[in-house]
């Protein structure tokens, strides 16, 4: 295409500077993407620091969570899961695999206890314990392995033997210690949900109890018990975590920053549906696991939105221990500390009088004391 020179070098002029403008456009445009995904990175990195597992657990005194995004809770997730995976679930020493194929299980007793502490496994298997008193009883003893037991064989002989007799351990690797009882109580959960998923409910109860197993049962056949998602005990509300170091019940607070708890309740004695097991232990996996086990089932519950239930009626379950009377203890669940000697004492007279007229409101039970 002929042009006259001037012209020429017009247009050229225009070409070049349209080029410009594009090639500015462009550049500009990059830029400011750039800056657009280092600040969604900067979000990113930010919220993911603000994500560790401790701050997945913090809670408002109103009792709900602070951190409610989903967002952080999946990172919190995927930051401790792996971690806990790696050893859980502790390897089975001795296990009972077929204990609940044999039988339908209706109400399945997790009672952890010390290996050594055979008196009281025999007292319960001859009181509270026992699988006769109603049907689908199913009791397992938990336990880990006591560190001085771990090179000499002589305990774990008995143990091994006092099994084969009975049906009843559960012996897990991890050590036995009274700072693992979160642990002990969570692989509790994790055996229901694994060789028991069909129970229609459990009790996690201490070895220093006394039980009114066949009141228990009676009570979780009325129909207007929920089967699912039901959990219920003596209910701890409002309780604020121990800063005291000398406490049994200290928890530190770079573990537990908060300063409330969630409503928990009891670790003496709870029950809960069989559903409940597999959802709690699944839960703890992304939550710090805190020695004290009854706040830290607390966490798990509040962190799964369900609130532990009040019992029929308050004088059920005790974590104290109420003054006997054949009256009393026939209408009650639990009663706290207890000696394998007076367990069955009490339990004998309580069978031998339990079926005898008996009043409540001449028969009053205690006012209740304070978890000091
Ligand atoms: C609890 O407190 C927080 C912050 O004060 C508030 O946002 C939340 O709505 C409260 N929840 C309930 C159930 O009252
Ligand atoms: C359990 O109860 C049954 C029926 O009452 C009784 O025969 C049995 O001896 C009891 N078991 C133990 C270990 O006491
Ligand atoms: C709890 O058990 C684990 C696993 O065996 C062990 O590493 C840890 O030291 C135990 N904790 C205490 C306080 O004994
Ligand atoms: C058991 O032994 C381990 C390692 O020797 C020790 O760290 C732990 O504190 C001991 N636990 C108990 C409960 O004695």
């Amino acid at each position: 295409m002929q042009c006259r020179r001037r012209h020429c070098y017009i247009r050229i002029a225009v070409l070049l500077a349209s080029l410009g403008c594009a090639v500015l456009i462009i550049f500009v445009q990059h830029v400011r993407q750039t800056r657009l995904k280092n600040n969604v990175l900067t979000e990113l990195t930010y919220k993911k620091a603000e994500a560790t597992p401790r701050s997945s657990i913090k809670f408002l005194t109103n009792g709900t969570l602070s951190f409610t995004q989903q967002a952080l809770r999946s990172l919190a997730r995927e930051e401790n899961v792996e971690s806990i995976l790696k050893v859980e679930p502790y390897k089975y020493i001795i296990n009972e695999p077929d204990k609940c194929r044999k039988k339908m299980a209706f109400l399945v007793l997790l009672i952890p206890v010390q290996p050594k502490n055979i008196e009281a496994r025999n007292a319960i298997r001859q009181t509270w314990g026992n699988e006769s008193l109603a049907k689908g009883i199913v009791r397992i003893f938990l336990m880990g392995v006591e560190n001085a037991t771990r090179n000499s064989g002589l305990q774990q002989y008995n143990l091994r033997a006092e099994s084969q007799t009975h049906r009843d351990i559960i012996q897990q690797d991890y050590v036995e210690s009274y700072y693992n009882l979160t642990i002990k109580t969570l692989m509790g959960m994790h055996w229901v949900s694994s060789f028991c998923p069909n129970t229609k409910y459990v009790m996690k109860v201490d070895s220093d109890m006394f039980v009114n197993t066949e009141y228990l049962h009676k009570k979780l056949l009325k129909t207007n018990i929920p089967r699912k998602m039901y959990f219920t005990g003596y209910l701890m509300r409002g309780y604020k975590p121990n800063r005291n170091r000398d406490s049994k019940w200290y928890m530190p607070p770079d573990l537990y920053p908060s300063e409330s708890y969630p409503t928990f309740c009891s670790g003496t004695g709870y029950v809960f549906s069989g559903d409940m097991a597999k959802r709690i232990y699944t839960t703890s996996l992304s939550i710090t696991r805190l020695h004290l086990e009854d706040v830290y089932v607390g966490l798990c519950l509040s962190k799964l939105n369900i609130e532990p239930t009040l019992p029929p009626n308050e004088f059920l379950f005790n974590h104290w221990k109420v003054v006997y009377s054949s009256c009393k203890y026939s209408q009650l669940i639990t009663s706290h500390q207890f000696q394998p000697s007076e367990l069955l004492k009490y339990w004998q007279d309580l069978q031998q009088n339990k079926h005898r007229a008996c009043n409540l409101a001449t028969d009053m039970f205690p006012r209740r004391h304070n978890y000091a």
